[in-house]
């Protein structure tokens, strides 16, 4: 099955492939409103209305290497199967945010899969750009700004496999801090849960 941890790495994609130095990734779940809420904000070069309006067509796409462009087609199909839809607030020169929502328990939600590995892998890849990412868990919230980390670290490059391995841990860590022990029931990206 498809996970929705690679919908979030396509949808970063498109923010790096428009020049956005600075990506954010908010993942929102809250298990009394059955609602998870994934966002993808960049500061890239934004689209006008009319590029917004033709992004949801699967046969509009600026690549020159291929027709057809799937990243936002498929992310608002797993949106729309799960009961929630896709929404895309976009500033020319500004730039974007791509909102998806899903009923947490539909049956046709796709599982979240390895966000944390997601997260660090554009991390890595991207080492001169910023990423934030956010995670949310009904009402407690953590996050991982590289712009933070960068100051922590000085001359240590964010590609350093041990600075990766550390990321990866503290938000696993992280993640496990914001379950709530009582409820039973935990953010799905932590192992064991
Ligand atoms: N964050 C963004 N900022 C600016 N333009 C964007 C952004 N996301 C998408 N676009 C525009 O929308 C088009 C469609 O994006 P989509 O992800 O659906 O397909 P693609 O990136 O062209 O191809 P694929 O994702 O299949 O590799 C992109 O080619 C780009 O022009
Ligand atoms: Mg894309």
């Amino acid at each position: 099955m498809r996970e929705l941890s690679l919908n979030v790495l396509d949808i970063a994609q498109n923010s790096i492939a428009a020049g956005a130095t600075l990506t954010e990734i908010t993942v929102e779940e809250d298990t009394a409103a059955d609602r998870i809420v994934l966002t993808v904000r960049d500061n890239g070069r934004g689209m006008t209305p009319e590029q917004v309006r033709k992004v949801s067509d699967p046969f509009y796409t600026t690549r020159t290497t291929r027709k057809v462009g799937m990243g936002i087609p498929l992310f608002r199909m797993a949106a729309e199967m799960a009961g929630g839809g896709l929404s895309i607030e976009s500033v020319p020169g500004k730039g974007t945010a791509v909102t998806a929502t899903f009923v947490r328990s539909h049956i046709d939600r796709m599982p979240l899969g390895d966000i944390t590995g997601t997260v660090v892998a554009l991390i890595r890849m991207n080492p001169d750009r910023d990423f934030r990412y956010v995670r949310k868990w009904n009402g407690r919230e953590f996050a991982v700004d590289t712009r933070e980390l960068r100051e922590i670290l000085g001359d240590v490059p964010l590609d350093t496999p041990e600075v990766a391995d550390w990321i990866d841990a503290y938000i696993k860590e992280q993640t496990e801090a914001i379950l709530a022990p009582s409820s039973g029931e935990g953010p799905e990206d932590v192992p064991g849960n």
